[in-house]
Formats: structure tokens, sequence, C-alpha cells
């Protein structure tokens, strides 16, 4: 019933001294060397991932490619970035551009984070109640290990209970609990992917202005009893008016 939407091929968060790109498990990143860079003689450029290295260039612009990367990546030798391809898990991890001259000198460093898509979540309802035509629904939302209890009315939902049980666990899968266009939706999301459940709110919560048809019923009701009661005087009236005419010239 969940409706599945990645965005983006990656977020970037920079940070001081390496910047943080996440990526959803299957896509490519391209990581960028944001400066110029002119080989002089004999000095050579190189990726590296965890200090191994996965390309060298020479100043003569030859390019040699560690074997596991083979068909996985692709240089840019204009600019030297570094594209890679169809990223798993373990290629989580720190990357590093380069320059060996007189000294080993790093222009750039990420952070790669390889995420999975998170898993649709599920929306339960506790219980529904209305307390003075204000609607309470308590609903629990649950994602793969966290879950997440909340209280709501037809505006807001607030969290029940403290921490999300599981949360302290993962710190990159968020479940957020709350109200828009009459419903209630769970959104369970990493900083690649998202996913969602929902509730209508009409459906818990039905609306008390069920009371007008039985308002008008009641009238009718009333409308009917009179003008009954009005037949039965008038057809006493008539019966009595006859009796007793018949009586006086009996
Ligand atoms: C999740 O959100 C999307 C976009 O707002 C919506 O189209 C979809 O119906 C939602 N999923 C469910 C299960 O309601
Ligand atoms: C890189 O070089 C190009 C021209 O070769 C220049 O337009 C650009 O401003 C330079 N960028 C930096 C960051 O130095
Ligand atoms: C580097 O070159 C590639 C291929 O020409 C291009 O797609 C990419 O945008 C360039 N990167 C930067 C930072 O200019
Ligand atoms: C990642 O795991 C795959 C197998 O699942 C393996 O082929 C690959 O060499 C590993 N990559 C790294 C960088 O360890
Ligand atoms: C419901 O309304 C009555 C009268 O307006 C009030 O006394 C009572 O506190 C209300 N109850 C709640 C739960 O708001
Ligand atoms: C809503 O219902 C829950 C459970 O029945 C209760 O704990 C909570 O206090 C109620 N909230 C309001 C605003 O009435
Ligand atoms: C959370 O769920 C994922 C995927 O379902 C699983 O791999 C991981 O072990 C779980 N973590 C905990 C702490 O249960
Ligand atoms: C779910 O959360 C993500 C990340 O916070 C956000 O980009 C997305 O729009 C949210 N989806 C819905 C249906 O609110
Ligand atoms: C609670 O939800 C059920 C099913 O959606 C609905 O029939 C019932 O009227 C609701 N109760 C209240 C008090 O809103």
């Amino acid at each position: 019933m969940s409706l599945l939407l990645g965005f983006g091929l990656l977020t970037c968060i920079a940070s001081s001294e390496s910047s943080s790109v996440f990526v959803l498990k299957g896509q490519d990143v391209r990581l960028d060397v944001q400066e110029n860079v002119t080989l002089k003689e004999l000095e050579l450029f190189k990726w590296t991932f965890r200090s191994e290295n996965i390309l060298r260039c020479t100043d003569t612009l030859s390019v040699r490619v560690s074997p596991e990367y083979n068909n996985r990546l692709e240089f840019y030798q204009g600019n030297f970035s570094l594209l890679l391809k169809n990223l798993q898990q373990n290629d989580s991890g720190p990357y590093t551009a380069v320059l060996n001259g007189d000294k080993e000198k790093t222009i750039i460093a990420y952070q790669l984070i390889v995420q999975e898509r998170v898993e649709p979540p599920v929306l339960t309802v506790d219980s529904n109640s209305s307390i003075n035509a204000t609607c309470n629904v308590t609903v629990t939302c649950r994602g793969q290990n966290t879950s997440v209890t909340s209280s709501c009315n037809s505006r807001i939902c607030s969290q029940v209970g403290g921490e999300s049980r599981g949360a302290e666990t993962s710190t990159v899968r968020l479940l957020s609990v709350y109200v828009a266009g009459g419903f209630i939706i769970c959104n369970h999301s990493n900083q690649v992917s998202w996913a969602n459940d929902t509730k209508e709110i009409v459906e818990l919560c039905p609306m008390k202005s069920v009371s007008p048809p039985a308002g008008s019923m009641s009238v009718c009701m009333l409308k009917i009893i009179l003008v009954s009661v009005g037949l039965v005087i008038m057809i006493s009236a008539v019966i009595t008016v006859h009796i007793r005419d018949r009586f006086h010239y009996g």
C-alpha cells in the first residue's frame, strides 16, 4: 500500500574536514576535486579509499586503475573527478584525492555513506475516542526496528512516552508522525529515501454532524403527532355534536 520514493542521487553535508555524502545503494556518485589540479613533472595524482589506491594518474596522464575497480568507475582526466558506480554497503568510508609531489598533499576528502532504501512503515490505530467533539486517536507507527506511539487530534500529533523505541540503535533512520490534509501520516526516512503510511482522520473520528437528519425527523414526528391529535379532537367533536343532536331530537 505504501508508496516508496527515493530522492536525488546524494545529499551533501559540508563539515570542516571531510564532506559526508549519502548515496542510495545501487546508485552512482561523482566525487569532484573542487580545485584546478595541474600535475607538474613526475607528480602523481591519486584517489584512495581507506588508504588503498583506487587509481593513479601520472603527469603524462597515464591512468592506472586498481583491478577491484575495473568496471566500477570512470575517471575524468579533464578535472580529476571520480565516478563510482553501483555502490554497495562496503563502499562506505573515506575517499581522498591526493597529490604526490615533493610532498603528499590531500586535495579533498569525502566520507561516503551508502544507505539502503527504507522499508515502508506500518501505521496502526490503538484507540480512538471523541471527547467534547474533539477527536483523540492513538496510533503506533512501526518501521524496521523502530516504533513510535503518538496521540493525535485532527490537527496535530504528539509523541507518547518519550523516545521512540529502537531509535537509539539506528541513528540514520527516522520515524515521524504528523497530521496533514486530513490524514495521519507516518513518514519513515533516512538521508536517501523515505516511505509513508497514512490513515484518514474522518474514518477514525466520524463527525458528530450526523444529528441534523435526526433533528428533522423529530420535527416531522412532532407534526404527525400534532396533526393526529388535531384530527382526533375534530372527529370527537363531530361525534359529540352528532350524538348530542340525536339525543336532542330523539
Ligand atoms: C505517501 O505519500 C505520497 C506522497 O504524498 C502519497 O501519494 C501516498 O499516497 C502516500 N502513501 C500512502 C500509503 O498513503
Ligand atoms: C579553474 O580554471 C578555469 C580556467 O582554466 C578557471 O575559469 C576557473 O576559475 C579555475 N577555478 C579555480 C577554482 O581556480
Ligand atoms: C568533470 O568532468 C565531467 C566530465 O566531463 C563532468 O561531468 C563533471 O561535471 C566535471 N566536474 C566538475 C566539478 O566540473
Ligand atoms: C564489497 O563486497 C563485494 C561482495 O559483496 C566484493 O566483491 C567487493 O570486493 C567488496 N568491496 C570492497 C571495497 O571491499
Ligand atoms: C467537556 O466540556 C465540558 C463543558 O464544556 C467541560 O466541563 C469538560 O471539562 C470538557 N471535558 C474535556 C475532557 O475537555
Ligand atoms: C487521548 O487518549 C489517550 C489514550 O486513550 C490518553 O492517554 C490521552 O490522554 C488522550 N488525550 C487527550 C488530549 O484527551
Ligand atoms: C535493524 O534492521 C535491520 C534491517 O532490517 C537489521 O539489519 C539490523 O540488524 C536491525 N538492527 C537492530 C539493532 O535490530
Ligand atoms: C518524509 O520525510 C522526508 C525527509 O524528511 C521528506 O523529504 C518527505 O517529503 C517526507 N514525506 C512526506 C509524505 O511528508
Ligand atoms: C472509531 O473508529 C471506528 C472505525 O473507524 C468508527 O466506526 C468509530 O465511530 C470511531 N469512534 C469514535 C468515538 O470516533
